[in-house]
């Protein structure tokens, strides 16, 4: 008698409850799977003492995809979509690990201990003077002869609440390249869900030395492989940069952009000056300077903006340095064949570097670039990508 009322009810509801779903509503599919920012791995050779070397890709629920790998903490593509939808990769680079350990420009890497030119490779810190390898005609460039573009880091994957993002750590130790002082660095990338890509660099040492990182993505917002970088568009935030000499050298002045082929104050092709009869652009074979950004205040500011118009892709920089080189790939000489067979011509490729000045540690009149124990290096700069509307 007591179970009788209870079953009742249970088939009375089973069948009121089918009897709904003929009637009132269609049976619904499934719903979609969530759109979700992935990090994943996979093998993409190995280094010439038999290392794997993994590939990471972040992807954001906006189509952009940004791949990297623990050699250099390279980019080794980033591929964002254009006004229309159309996805391309918009970096320099290689498709096999092989062109990386070739000879090749700095391609997608960590540029470092200090990224731009010492005069003489020859520094004096605290009474005593370094000297380091001359790898760029009388100067040292980007760390020497095995800088931070060529070493192998540790990967850490993060994968935070529609943010994902690889942290690579690395150790350069006392005397390398002719630097002093243990340092440990730790670069991180994250891909947002807002298509920013951002770089955070720590840096700690046991003796003080110069500290310098950067970025040396080369950008061709087209597509790379697709033409010249002239007709970008291209704005710096800054009133001043700093002239060099014949070898790049920065004179140690802050001269005004006004009324120079360096006024990228306004929106401005990048094609429309760069051979100019000026004298600073016969140094650097076109733009190779450094650009000091207008700073109001301490922290994150906009740096610098880049615009293709054919696909409508801009980048937007923001950085808390006080420095931009732009590179416009005046060395580039369609000597390197990259991604898909594409040969890499002259100014195929662009390079915004936030940086600390080139020869800080010979200029007292440059804003410091040592790093002393007890201190912690922290930079960031942030890439954005869009379209124009
Ligand atoms: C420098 C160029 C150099 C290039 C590749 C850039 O950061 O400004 O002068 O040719 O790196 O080494």
């Amino acid at each position: 008698m007591l179970r009788k009322p209870f079953l009742v009810i249970v088939l009375g509801a089973m069948v009121a409850c089918g009897g709904s779903n003929k009637t009132d509503t269609p049976p619904t599919a499934p719903p979609p799977p969530e759109k979700k920012a992935t990090v994943s791995s996979a093998a993409f050779g190995e280094l010439p003492n038999g290392s794997a070397v993994t590939i990471y890709t972040l992807t954001n629920t906006n189509g952009v995809e940004v791949r990297t790998i623990p050699y250099g903490a390279i980019l080794v593509s980033v591929r964002v979509p254009d006004k229309a939808g159309k996805v391309d990769d918009v970096v320099l680079g290689f498709d096999r690990l092989d062109g990386y350990l070739g000879a090749h420009p700095y391609f997608g890497a960590i540029v470092g201990r200090y990224g731009n030119r010492i005069a003489k490779g020859s520094f004096t810190l605290d009474g005593q003077t370094y000297s380091l390898a001359t790898n760029n005609g009388p100067n040292a460039l980007h760390g020497g002869l095995k800088g931070f573009d060529k070493k192998m880091w540790t990967a850490e994957l993060v994968d935070h609440e529609g943010n994902v993002g690889v942290i690579y750590r690395g150790e350069s130790p006392d005397g390398e390249e002719g630097y002093p002082g243990n340092v440990k660095v730790q670069v991180t990338y994250t891909l947002t869900r807002n298509n920013e890509l951002s770089v955070e660099y720590e840096a700690s040492t046991d003796k003080a030395t110069p500290v310098n990182l950067t970025q040396h993505s080369y950008f061709n917002l087209a597509g790379e492989g697709r033409g010249d970088i002239l007709g970008h568009r291209l704005t710096i935030d800054a009133d001043r940069f700093t002239p060099v000499d014949a070898t790049l050298i920065p004179t140690g002045d802050q001269v005004a952009v006004e009324n120079t082929p360096f006024d990228f104050r306004r929106a401005t092709p990048i094609g429309a000056r760069i051979d100019a009869d000026d004298e600073q652009l016969h140094h650097g074979g076109g733009y190779d300077h450094n650009w000091v950004l207008n700073r109001d205040r301490d922290g994150l500011i906009h740096a610098a903006r880049l615009e293709e118009p054919a696909s409508g892709r801009t980048l937007d920089v923001s950085t808390t340095e006080p420095g931009l080189q732009f590179y416009a790939g005046n060395f580039l000489d369609g000597t390197i064949k990259g991604k898909s067979g594409h040969v890499y011509a002259k100014r195929s490729g662009l390079c915004l570097e936030t940086q600390h000045f080139p020869d800080s540690p010979n200029h007292a009149g440059f804003p410091s670039t040592i790093l002393r124990p007890g201190e912690r290096f922290r930079s960031k700069t942030v890439f954005t990508f869009g379209v124009t509307k």
